[in-house]
């Protein structure tokens, strides 16, 4: 998989990429991510991106052209399979739309900045607005860089424990079951007996219950839908 990032404030998206899981994924070859500062492709020497908006208001709208002309670049190396903008008036990310993106080739990803972008790449590029929750952030670089380590921690490749993705919370429509390391004792404190008790399948029916039941006391909209 590739994905290209485009950003006017790319330094943001450095340590994201650069280390943990995202950082060996790109090691092993998995994954290709590239980040693209729009500021290379600035209308003048200033590297100027943004413009007032038309009509007044608050706060600077990144320009038509600097975008138009990275995206048209990129497209004529490649043919991408989404051209994503991070966006709070975008589709709330959540897992299985995580999971169509780890399946796609090749993804490009525009971070969105202070008062938006020239609405008409909106119309004519881009394929797909993407929230990550229902609040505002300065910029679509945080959220850029969480809709990437939630798709690419789903290539099957990625993790070394294939089933730890498949485990997660939400892969199942479940929340995932408590964890526990040791000691098994802390000043009193006991890890529940039945995971030090090595019957393998009674364990997992245990963990199978404290996954519904967490489901059903902490998100009851999620538990709804399961049942239908
Ligand atoms: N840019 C600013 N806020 C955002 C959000 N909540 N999700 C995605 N991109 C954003």
């Amino acid at each position: 998989m590739r994905i290209d990032v485009i950003s006017c404030v790319p330094a943001l998206l450095e340590s994201p990429f650069n280390h943990s899981i995202l950082k060996r994924s790109q090691q092993k070859g998995i994954v290709e991510i590239v980040v693209h500062d729009l500021r290379d492709y600035s209308i003048n020497k200033q590297r100027q991106v943004d413009d007032y908006a038309f009509g007044g208001g608050a706060g600077m709208v990144l320009r038509i052209e600097p975008i138009v002309q990275c995206i048209r670049k990129l497209q004529s190396e490649r043919n991408y399979d989404e051209i994503i903008y991070t966006s709070p008036d975008g589709k709330t990310l959540d897992q299985s739309e995580a999971n169509r993106l780890s399946l796609l080739g090749n993804l490009i990803i525009l971070c969105g900045h202070y008062k938006g972008i020239d609405e008409r790449v909106r119309e004519h590029l881009i394929t797909k607005e993407i929230s990550i929750g229902d609040y505002v952030l300065s910029g679509g670089e945080l959220a850029a860089a969480v809709l990437v380590d939630a798709v690419v921690r789903l290539i099957p490749q990625v993790l070394s424990d294939e089933s730890s993705a498949l485990t997660d919370s939400f892969q199942d429509g479940l929340l995932a079951p408590p964890v526990y390391t040791r000691p098994a004792d802390f000043e009193g404190w006991q890890v529940p007996e039945i995971l030090l008790s090595g019957h393998q399948a009674k364990i997992e029916e245990w963990q199978l219950q404290q996954a519904i039941s967490r489901t059903q006391t902490r998100r009851p909209d999620m538990w709804e839908k399961l049942k239908h």
